[in-house]
């Protein structure tokens, strides 16, 4: 019988084999990634229950990782109705897919850093949906958990460690953004 975490482990493993690439083809991995979620969903639902249930708010879990060429993969939870802050990734590619729960995702891109952010748009992840972005152009967005009672989980699969990014804050004079420098906290391993 496959268990959750062979599913876990059939994520990160195809995540590091797509990684050994420069450039990955982030659609492609989104579609793999996304047909094991949609085959094993109920297993991965109940194997991570613990995660849903530790009410520790929102949380990041180190799955798997590389140094060269970089790739992190990473579990995150998100309590019910947890919006996060708008958020770049360091300048790192980067695949966000729901695993459980439903997330709502707003997007803003950029052609330079010094331009102003465009809306990109709004998307809805239900279980094995992805959403991804290129190392350029620049590109934020803000997740919530569209659950008011349960936990989402998400897998992260990013072209290295992100462990300082910035969340940026909307100031008066639209469409500037403020920048503050953030340090990613992981709360454990997820071991498979
Ligand atoms: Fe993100």
């Amino acid at each position: 019988m496959r268990t959750y975490r062979h599913s876990l482990k059939s994520l990160r493993d195809i995540a590091l084999a797509y990684s050994l690439e420069k450039n990955p083809d982030l659609a492609s991995l989104s579609r793999e990634l996304g047909a094991i979620v949609h085959r094993d969903a109920k297993a991965l639902g109940d194997g991570l229950y613990d995660l849903r249930a530790r009410n520790r708010g929102f949380e990041r879990w180190l799955l798997g990782r590389r140094g060269r060429p970089g790739v992190s993969v990473l579990v995150m939870a998100w309590p019910p109705g947890y919006s996060s802050p708008s958020h770049d990734h360091a300048g790192l590619w980067g695949i966000e897919l729901s695993l459980y729960g439903a997330l709502e995702v707003e997007s803003w891109s950029r052609a330079t850093t010094n331009d102003p952010w465009q809306l990109r748009g709004r998307d809805w992840l239900g279980p094995g949906d992805a959403t991804w972005f290129d190392t350029d152009p620049p590109y934020m967005h803000r997740c919530r958990n569209l659950s008011r009672q349960e936990t989402a989980l998400t897998l992260h699969v990013y072209g290295g460690d992100l462990d300082d990014y910035a969340t940026y804050e909307q100031v008066e004079a639209e469409p500037y953004w403020l920048s503050l420098p953030q340090r990613a906290r992981i709360a454990g391993p997820i071991r498979v």
